[in-house]
Order: structure tokens, then sequence, then C-alpha cells
């Protein structure tokens, strides 16, 4: 067998539905590194008609695609709560996993992924597409090199919209079950990873859930004060039920420096004789504020090649499952919070 370093990395993707077209298209780019190889979904039909669209075969059944030697890794692009099942079926027949976010919905999937991945040789990467991007890029260093100084607040704000014609779309959309949760779990789920990511770990979280417009069985609306074990304090809130819906704001205010973005871009710099004098300070063009479907195959694609890389040289991908599990712990407690009606501790 050709070794991963010289051949094309061969993908498959699991479930086919609106998110599955910005892996294959992002796979398509990769072309001189990785090819896609073939497509399985529940629903036949539909696994026809995205394999026609991309050039692609139909693997029959999931298991017909886990048992085929032509398929490195897969990317499973099911509804929420069924990526667990599928990702421990994958893993047992040793295939490296690209798994869209949350990668799990509750505690006991999260541990049955990390023992099914337990002393494998497969990388598990948990899509989180926004940390690739140039704005989280250099803001992540900014905070590295210790520009802002120590960082006091920390800030996700996300007042997007969507319809009830969205939640209506599909039958998983807005459950417990299967969505695990609303607006935070779903859109919000983004911004709490980049909030950690960039301004460390969370100590505590006390927060407020409702559900104020959308006939959904989990919430369209909710906040959160936070502690950071820095000591530092901020906000997540997380909303679909606005109109018209703002780009997602992130702000980051230290004691020698402040950074703000909208979705990725960044759009405020104020750091003190900053070394950076090419910033350029840009709204953000792209955002799924309003519209499910405007995201960018950029991130995706560099998500990707991070993979790629982690396969070839065998060492961890940027988002393993350590990292990917950190913003699933956070919703958690924070739903938590919410039921209870009590601060919750993240070690607790
Ligand atoms: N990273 C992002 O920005 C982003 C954006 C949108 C969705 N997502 C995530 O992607 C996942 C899918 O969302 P979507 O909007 O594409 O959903 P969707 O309902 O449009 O598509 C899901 C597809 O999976 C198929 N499916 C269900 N169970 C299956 C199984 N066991 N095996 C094979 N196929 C199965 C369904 O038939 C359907 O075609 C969700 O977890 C969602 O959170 C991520």
């Amino acid at each position: 067998m050709v070794g991963f370093m010289k051949r094309k990395i061969r993908f498959g993707i699991i479930g086919c539905g609106v998110i599955a077209d910005f892996h294959a298209n992002a796979i398509m780019e990769l072309q001189d590194e990785a090819i896609l190889v073939g497509v399985t979904d529940v629903v036949y039909d539909a696994a026809e008609k995205f394999s026609k669209r991309h050039g692609i075969r139909v693997f029959a059944t999931l298991e017909e695609m886990l048992s085929s030697s032509e398929i490195d890794v897969v990317n499973i692009c099911t509804p929420s709560g069924y990526h667990a099942e599928v990702v421990i079926k994958a893993a047992k027949a040793g295939k490296h996993i690209i798994v869209e976010k949350p990668m799990a919905i509750t505690k006991e999937q999260l541990d049955s992924i990390e023992d099914a991945c337990r002393d494998s040789n497969i990388i598990l990467s948990s899509i989180s597409q926004n940390r690739f991007s140039r704005g989280v890029t250099i803001t992540r260093r900014a905070i590295e090199e210790g520009l802002l100084g120590r960082i006091l607040c920390a800030d996700i704000y996300m007042k997007y919209n969507r319809t009830q014609e969205y939640y209506d779309s599909g039958s998983w959309r807005g459950t417990k079950r299967v969505d695990g949760g609303g607006a935070l779990m779903n859109q919000g789920i983004h911004g709490v990873d980049l909030i950690q990511y960039l301004a460390g770990s969370l100590k505590s979280v006390y927060a407020l859930s409702k559900t104020l417009v959308r006939r959904i069985e989990v919430e369209d609306t909710l906040s959160a004060v936070v502690e950071y074990k820095s000591g530092a304090i901020g906000v997540i809130q997380a909303t679909t039920s606005v109109y018209p819906g703002y780009p997602r704001r992130l702000e980051i205010n230290g004691e020698k420096g402040s950074i703000a973005l909208e979705e990725t871009s960044i759009v405020r710099w104020d750091i003190d004789n900053s070394k950076y004098e090419d910033i350029v300070l840009q709204p953000s063009f792209i955002s799924s504020t309003a519209t499910p479907t405007a995201l960018s195959t950029a991130e995706h694609r560099n998500q990707i090649s991070d993979v790629i890389r982690a396969i070839k040289t065998k060492t961890k991908p940027l988002i393993d499952f350590e990292e990917g599990r950190k913003a699933v712990d956070i919703i958690l407690a924070i739903y938590k919070s919410a039921e209870e009606k009590r601060t919750v501790f993240l070690d607790d």
C-alpha cells in the first residue's frame, strides 16, 4: 500500500444535508492532496442526488462505507444527536474522523466517544471552522504575545435570526433529543468555542434561558455571566429570535489593549504601540446572522487541511477530541445553571 505521505487522502461524507456541500466543496478545493470518494445517507435518494452533483459514488449503507478500503477519513454531517453513534462505529472501523459541531450533545455521548477513540490510531477532529480564520488566528497570537496584558473581560454576543420555517425544515431542529439545545448549542457553539480558545478556561457560569418566540422545545434566547479561571469575567449571549439579527460580536479587553471581532473579522484593534501595523479593520462580509448557509468554505477547507497534515505527520489536529469537547462542556454547564437556577462550576 502506498503510504499517506505519497498518495491523496480519501474522504467519504456521511449525511448529505445543508452542511455536507461545504465539506464536499472544501475537499474538492484540496484536490492536490485529497479526493472525495463517496457519500452515504439514510435517505438513499438524497445521497444519489448529492453524488450526481459532486461526481462521486454512493455507498448504500453506513456499514458499506465503513468497511470499504477506499475510504481513509469520514466527514460526519448527520444531525447533532446522531454524531456519537456514527463516530463510535467509524472509530471501530479504523477510519479517521471529522465530525461536525457539536461533536456530541450529552456528557455520556462525549465519554463514549472518548472510550471508542482511546488507544486507537485514528485522528478525530471536531469542526470549529472559525478558529481557522485570519481574524481569530491574529487575535490568538496577539493574546499569546501578551499584547492585551491581563485579560479582564471576554464576551460573546450572538443575536441571530432563525425563522420558524428554519426550525420546521427538519424534524430534528429545535429538539432537545437531537439538536441537544437551541440557540446556544446549535448556533452559539462557535462563539463559545472561540471565547474559551482566546480568553482561556472557564471557572463558572450563571445563566438565564427562555423560549420567547419560536415554537421549539429548547431555548431561543439565553444569557450567561461567566467567570474565567484567570479571574476575568464575561457574558455569553445567544439568541435566534431577534429581528433582523446582527453579526456575532466578540470582545476581549485587557489592561493594555482590546480587540473586537464581528464574526471572524477584526473590527477594533486598540493596543498601545501595536506592532501589527498591517492590521486592516473591516466589517464581516459573510455572516449567518439570518441565513444559515451564509458560511465560507475556506474555513472548513483550512480545518480539513489541518487534519490531512495531522494524518500525514501522525500528530494531533488543532481541534482534537479534548479541544472539541470544551465548548460542549461549557454549554452543558450553562444549561444546567439555567435549569437549576444556580452558579455551576465547570470542574464539578
Ligand atoms: N459548522 C457549521 O457552521 C455548521 C453549519 C450547519 C450545520 N452544522 C452541523 O452539521 C450537522 C448537520 O446539519 P445540517 O443542517 O446539514 O442537517 P440536515 O438535516 O440538513 O442534514 C442531515 C442529513 O443527515 C442524514 N442522516 C441522518 N441520520 C443519518 C445517519 N445515521 N447516517 C447517514 N445519514 C444520516 C439526513 O437524512 C440528512 O440528509 C449538525 O450537527 C449541525 O450542527 C454545522
